[in-house]
């Protein structure tokens, strides 16, 4: 069965190279997400997924190389404009603000695309979740690591955006929580918002996507079709990588 990508890319990530300093840690990767899909990014430890999202979303600057999201080209673009053009990360271990409520840190999401805040935006991160709605007048700091895992990608989700970005949401928490935050970016994805995901518990990762690209040593070494990984030796050179 011969099967074809959406035909519309959204991201495009083409040749980019991104350093600290003199050490370069991204040597040339090129990538897509294409309208509607959920794209798993996997990789072992210190392959410089983390480092290609801080370039995708402008917290980093690239050193050579092109990204376009809609059309447009990033190259020019700060954090705030990458925001507002639509593109939302979720940082890896990204911690909530611990004296505020979970009303409050839902608020502040808001603020990158607006910043008079918008409180209409969090009716619909309530309805996903539930638990933070029956609690949003406590202080985050009450909420266990996993709960607080859920109110940052909650902070994602206020943000609006056409592209939601995941950086090891999992974060060493409990299963539960992964299958929950999994389970709600197949939701967005249902409602149209395409996602870029990283994240170590490959298994599960895989059961979500449609389309999965390797990262090896600061480049992207393979990609394909969920199933087509699936069939290939692509798994095994991530498990090799220690993560099984
Ligand atoms: N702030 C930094 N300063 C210098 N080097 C860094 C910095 N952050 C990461 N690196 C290096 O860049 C390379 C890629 O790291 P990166 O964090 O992007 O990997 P990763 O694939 O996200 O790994 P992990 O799965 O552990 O999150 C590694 O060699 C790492 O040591
Ligand atoms: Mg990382």
């Amino acid at each position: 069965m011969i099967k074809d990508r959406p035909a519309a890319p959204l991201l495009e990530v083409r040749d980019v190279h991104v350093a600290y300093g003199k050490a370069e840690a991204v040597h040339g990767a090129t990538l897509e997400v294409r309208a509607g899909e959920f794209v798993v990014l996997l990789g072992r430890n210190g392959a410089g997924k983390s480092t290609l999202l801080h370039a995708i979303s402008g917290l980093l600057p690239m050193r050579s190389g092109t990204i376009r999201f809609n059309g447009r080209d990033l190259a020019a673009a700060t954090p705030r404009d990458i925001v507002r053009a639509g593109i939302v990360q979720v940082l890896e271990g990204h911690r909530v603000f611990h004296s505020l409520s979970i009303e409050d840190n839902l608020l502040l999401g808001t603020y990158a695309a607006n910043p008079r805040g918008d409180r209409s935006k969090l009716a619909r991160v309530y309805d996903m979740f539930p638990e933070l709605a029956a609690r949003r007048h406590e202080m985050a700091s009450r909420l266990s690591g996993g709960q607080q895992q859920i109110l940052a990608v909650g902070q994602g989700v206020v943000g609006d955006p056409k592209l939601l970005i995941l950086d090891e949401p999992s974060g060493g928490l409990a299963p539960m929580v992964i299958d929950r935050i999994l389970d709600v970016a197949s939701h967005l994805r249902r409602s149209g918002v395409a996602i870029l995901l990283v994240e170590q518990l490959v298994e599960k990762a895989l059961r979500h996507a449609d389309y999965g690209y390797l990262m090896e040593t600061g480049r992207i070494a393979a990609g394909g079709f969920v199933d087509e990984l699936r069939e290939g030796d692509l798994l095994q050179r991530v498990y090799l990588g220690g993560h099984a």
